[in-house]
């Protein structure tokens, strides 16, 4: 499993070793349908290794308790390890400090936060910057400032190989450009903007940039700062770790002059019958008994990931998508949406004559779990002139023998069709 070998001109690195990360994941021994599962659905929710399991029981069975309100040894506990976590976010994206790093339920909340927040300042005619490719937790947020407060929404094209054009990006930055809201990977095509040059020319237009990293940070190291965007989000559960905790990284300065998202404990400074104010980031942000456990969990998965050599694992998962791609060379009933040089370990795909979810029922007979339908992202299924498509996203576990278990199951599905 674990000898180098040549697929596409691209060598699998033997420093990755595949059999130990899996050994790891529990439920990957599971068997769907009587076959070894393949597990292929990564990019829409992550399995957790043994790692985030332990530290999540570990808190409940000894150490937990509320976090910031107690003075007890339990209280003290807890609020050290969610700090903790904390730590182990901004240390893995390079922020300034852990006060640039608010917790929230995951990246879907985040942006409704910034976009909310950043909503309060906005008036009719001031245009933000979206794209034809994002998800539409980084839309729907914008689409509520469109109806509510009259802002324009600017959608920058994408090209026939799902890449970001950036030429027109730039072509539609202007004096009212105020957001510019971005996905750096695409949930469906895979494809990795150069982020980097979108931030310079937003902030040389004067706008403030919003990446969805959901997607990116789990295949991609990101150095916040090196990229120099104003807010960056994502969520636990695609990081390997546990669902209804994400991020919202804000540059220092950002997060300090943004207005609170909800109302509550903990968020406040002062309150009194005719005052109140507020608390210091990122506490100002997070009203209420945050996910204490879930905060912990994406601690330890954090603390686990960077226990792997993280290149290893980039070229381990682009030789996945390569094998896969390569086990498709010819068959001319399929279609790949998304083929743009440099992109990750996502394949989404058609096939003549079948439906997505009728494709993705019929691997699942074979075991293999991929997604079907829009994938939130139905602008880009408009796009690409289809009403939805199946995706097999690669994670750090998956092998090239399920890589191969894919292709053949495809193959063997399409007999259905005929
Ligand atoms: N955003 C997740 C996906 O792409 C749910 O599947």
């Amino acid at each position: 499993m674990n000898a180098p070998v040549i697929v596409s001109g691209s060598p699998v690195t033997p420093a990755f070793d595949v059999a130990a990360v899996r050994e790891q994941f529990p439920i990957l021994k599971r068997e769907i349908n009587g076959k070894p599962l393949v597990y292929l659905d990564s990019a829409a929710s992550a399995q957790k290794p043994r790692a985030v399991i332990d530290a999540m029981i570990h808190s409940m069975e000894h150490s937990y308790s509320n976090v910031h309100r107690g003075l007890h040894t339990l209280a003290n506990e807890t609020t050290d390890a969610f700090e903790k976590a904390r730590e182990s976010v901004a240390r893995f994206i390079h922020a300034e400090n852990r006060e640039a790093i608010v917790f929230t339920k995951g990246a879907t909340e985040a942006i409704n936060l910034v976009a909310a927040s950043i909503g309060l300042t906005l008036n009719a005619g001031d245009e933000i910057v979206v794209s034809e490719m994002e998800h539409h937790a980084n839309l729907v947020p914008w689409h509520f400032l469109r109806e509510r407060k009259g802002v324009v929404l600017r959608f920058v094209p994408v090209t026939d190989e799902g890449a970001l054009d950036l030429d027109a990006y730039r072509a539609l930055l202007g004096p009212k450009t105020r957001v510019v809201a971005l996905t750096h990977m695409s949930n469906v095509t895979g494809s990795i903007t150069d982020v980097r040059a979108v931030v310079e020319a937003a902030h040389a237009a004067g706008a403030i940039v919003l990446l969805d990293g959901a997607q990116a940070v789990v295949h991609r190291p990101i150095d916040v700062q090196a990229l120099g965007c104003d807010f960056y989000v994502f969520s636990g559960h695609k990081l390997y770790g546990p669902t209804g905790i994400g991020v919202l990284y804000g540059k220092p300065e950002r997060l300090a002059s943004l207005a609170p998202y909800q109302g509550g404990g903990e968020m406040i400074g002062v309150v009194s019958q005719d005052l109140i104010t507020y608390a210091d980031p990122p506490h100002r942000f997070e009203a209420g008994t945050p996910p204490i456990l879930e905060a912990i969990g994406l601690g330890a998965a954090i603390d686990w990931l960077e226990t792997l050599d993280r290149e290893a694992v980039e070229a381990h998962e682009q030789a996945l998508y390569d094998r896969a791609v390569a086990g498709l060379e010819g068959v001319d009933w399929l279609r790949m949406l998304g083929t743009a040089p440099g992109k990750g370990a996502i394949l989404a795909f058609t096939v003549e004559g079948a439906h997505a979810h009728d494709v993705a029922q019929i691997l699942d007979r074979y075991g293999v779990a991929v997604r079907a339908g829009t994938h939130c992202a139905e602008p880009l299924m408009r796009r690409f002139g289809v009403s939805s498509s199946a995706r097999a996203s690669f994670a750090l576990y998956n092998t090239l023998e399920e890589a191969d278990a894919f292709v053949d199951a495809l193959l063997k599905a399409k007999s259905f069709f005929s």
